[in-house]
């Protein structure tokens, strides 16, 4: 089995990573490393440097994972600034920003970075998911914006539904695809015999 260790402090993400993991073979260990933030609009630049910077502490296989919300009608913000957003006007300060809006399109964004030995660069694995904003909050699991995304395809919130149906339809449920599917292509035993 593939061992990654996970540099993460979001319970909500680790818990999902967690199951993503498990439903491939691939055993995910959460980290408590400080993080390094970068400021940047660019998620692959953020995963890409938080990377480097836990590999470089830790020296051994793991995955740092970066996310946002984009929504259309404001420019796509907050994106990038996702967190920094939910931690201060939060849900109801974006549904505020949103108050009259017709267009609700919007869509979340992963990125996945990859960084461990024998490998000669970080790899980078992406997942979006399209939906739009739901007028008020519903539900009350997964984290985040959960409550007021509604998938397409879906006239449930991530926040009303299981986890499990989240995974399957979510922007990281998509790119952790992605990169178990590369591990699947790439991981021979010579490049990855250490990275139990
Ligand atoms: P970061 O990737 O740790 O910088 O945080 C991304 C932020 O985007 C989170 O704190 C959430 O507010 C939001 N976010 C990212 N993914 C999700 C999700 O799956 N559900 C709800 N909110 C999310």
């Amino acid at each position: 089995m593939v061992r990654l260790y996970l540099a993460s402090r979001n319970p909500g993400k680790v818990s999902e990573l967690r199951k993503l993991g498990s439903y491939f073979g691939i055993e995910i260990v959460p980290l408590d490393l400080p993080k390094v933030e970068v400021q940047s609009e660019s998620l692959e630049y953020v995963s890409l440097f938080s990377a480097v910077n836990a590999f470089l502490t830790l020296r051994k296989p793991l995955i740092v994972e970066d996310s946002g919300l984009y929504i259309e009608a404001l420019n796509f913000f907050p994106g990038a600034y996702s967190s920094f957003v939910y931690r201060t006007i939060g849900i109801r300060g974006v549904l505020k920003l949103l108050e009259g809006v017709e267009n609700r399109q919007a869509y979340f964004k992963s990125v996945i970075a990859l960084a461990a030995p024998n490998l000669p660069e970080v790899k980078l694995f992406t997942g979006v998911v399209y939906g739009v904003i739901a007028t008020e909050p519903r539900g009350s699991r997964g984290f985040g914006f959960d409550p007021i995304f509604i998938p397409e395809g879906s006239a449930k919130t991530f926040a009303e539904m299981e986890e499990d149906e989240k995974n399957r339809i979510s922007h990281r449920g998509r790119a952790f695809m992605e990169l178990a599917g590369w591990l699947a292509d790439n991981c021979s035993k010579v490049m990855c015999y250490s990275w139990t």
